[in-house]
């Protein structure tokens, strides 16, 4: 059809509480919704998993290429599957948390998400896509772009409270750490660093709900689009 399709970028740091917001907001626009910290998660678990070395950003590539990733979103959260197995939990799981940032940190490995990214949002009509570059990089054009933070101590009791719903264990000091360390790597990597875009709608998420969060970006949105 004529009308090009509409983008919205929703960035910032982790436990700022973009996914939940994302995969919200997309439901009540009824727009798709892609979750791009799950593409990056996929693929460290595949790659760990068939035993790569994540620093050898070659193989991990070629890897990659040869296996088949699918990302279904669902009312309670993104579906992953690997050749048709769903990895939807093992992605969440610590050691993939901390291993990502070597994928993250690649930038062949990036530009293959990228690349992904862009072609996803060509067919998926119009899209809510969230991560840490997708209003600074991937989608420099967007119609809107949203930036989400808060505290690091407000992320870490959500991720906490979050991975013991999951029957995870999750001792606050640790979960902390984590947090304060993915911060660090996101901010200061070489490539496509976590910022905020000039053009960005910041909201802090600290103190309110994640309702009210998502109201406040439906009202900018009726403003802006
Ligand atoms: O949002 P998340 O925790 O699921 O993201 C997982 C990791 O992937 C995180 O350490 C940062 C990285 N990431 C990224 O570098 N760029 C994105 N667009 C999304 C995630």
């Amino acid at each position: 059809h004529l009308l090009k399709s509409r983008i919205i970028t929703i960035d910032g740091p982790a436990g700022s509480g973009k996914s939940t917001v994302s995969r919200e907001l997309a439901r009540r626009l009824g727009w798709s919704f892609l979750d791009t910290g799950a593409m990056y998660r996929a693929l460290a678990f595949a790659a760990a998993e068939a035993g790569q070395d994540l620093a050898d950003e070659k193989d991990v590539a070629k890897l990659a290429g040869r296996q088949n990733f699918e990302f279904m979103p669902k009312s309670e959260g993104i579906k992953v599957f690997l050749d048709g197995r769903d990895i939807s939990s093992e992605i969440r799981r610590p050691e993939v948390t901390a291993s990502v940032s070597r994928i993250a940190s690649s930038p062949l490995l990036r530009s293959l998400m990228v690349e992904m990214q862009r072609e996803f949002a060509k067919k998926a009509g119009d899209v809510v896509t969230e991560g840490r570059d997708q209003g600074s990089v991937v989608f420099p054009d967007a119609d809107v772009k949203f930036y989400l933070d808060a505290a690091a101590e407000i992320r870490a009791k959500r991720r906490a409270a979050e991975l013991e719903a999951a029957g995870q264990n999750a001792d606050f000091q640790e979960v902390m750490k984590a947090i304060e360390q993915r911060d660090r790597a996101d901010k200061s990597r070489e490539v496509a660093p976590l910022v905020c875009p000039k053009e960005a709608v910041i909201i802090d998420t600290g103190n309110i709900s994640i309702k009210q969060v998502t109201e406040k970006m439906l009202s900018e949105l009726k403003e802006k689009i």
